[in-house]
């Protein structure tokens, strides 16, 4: 029953010092820590991970941010964790997200919201491969 999910402490999130406040949410939740790795993307990765975004406006910007500087990729793994995790973000906008939720607590700015995770099992799937080829 146990599901997996690419989760990303983003670079905004890493050169905040954010990084223990997300995994310690997450492994609080119960969700288990499968693969971890600290890198910079280089824009080929970066472009392939957002492919569905591809053509948006934001999308520049998007890459750029996503490889200003390191960032922590992280397979984690339990019941539903991608739904699971999802819900520790909170919603995308962090001035919409809940407070309690890592966004809703932690962000303000769309662009800069902390963390990213898979939203279905094909993203999941697809993600965890591109991250984590070996796994
Ligand atoms: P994420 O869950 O990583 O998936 C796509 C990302 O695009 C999203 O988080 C946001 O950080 C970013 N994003 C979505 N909408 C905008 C926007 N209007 N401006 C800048 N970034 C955006």
């Amino acid at each position: 029953t146990a599901e997996r999910s690419l989760v990303l402490v983003k670079p905004d999130g890493v050169a905040r010092g954010l990084v223990g406040e997300v995994v310690s949410r997450l492994e609080a939740k119960g969700l288990r820590l499968v693969a971890a790795e600290l890198r910079t993307l280089t824009a080929e990765v970066a472009e392939t991970h957002y492919a569905e975004h591809q053509g948006k406006p934001f999308f520049a910007g998007l890459v750029e941010f996503i490889t200003g500087g390191p960032l922590l990729a992280l397979v984690v793994e339990g019941p539903r964790a991608i739904e699971a995790f999802r819900a520790l973000a909170g919603a995308t906008d962090p001035v919409k997200a809940a407070p309690g939720t890592i966004r809703g607590d932690l962000a303000l700015e769309v662009g800069e919201n902390i963390v990213h995770g898979s939203d279905s099992p094909e993203s999941a799937a697809r993600e965890i491969a591109l991250f984590f080829p070996n796994l």
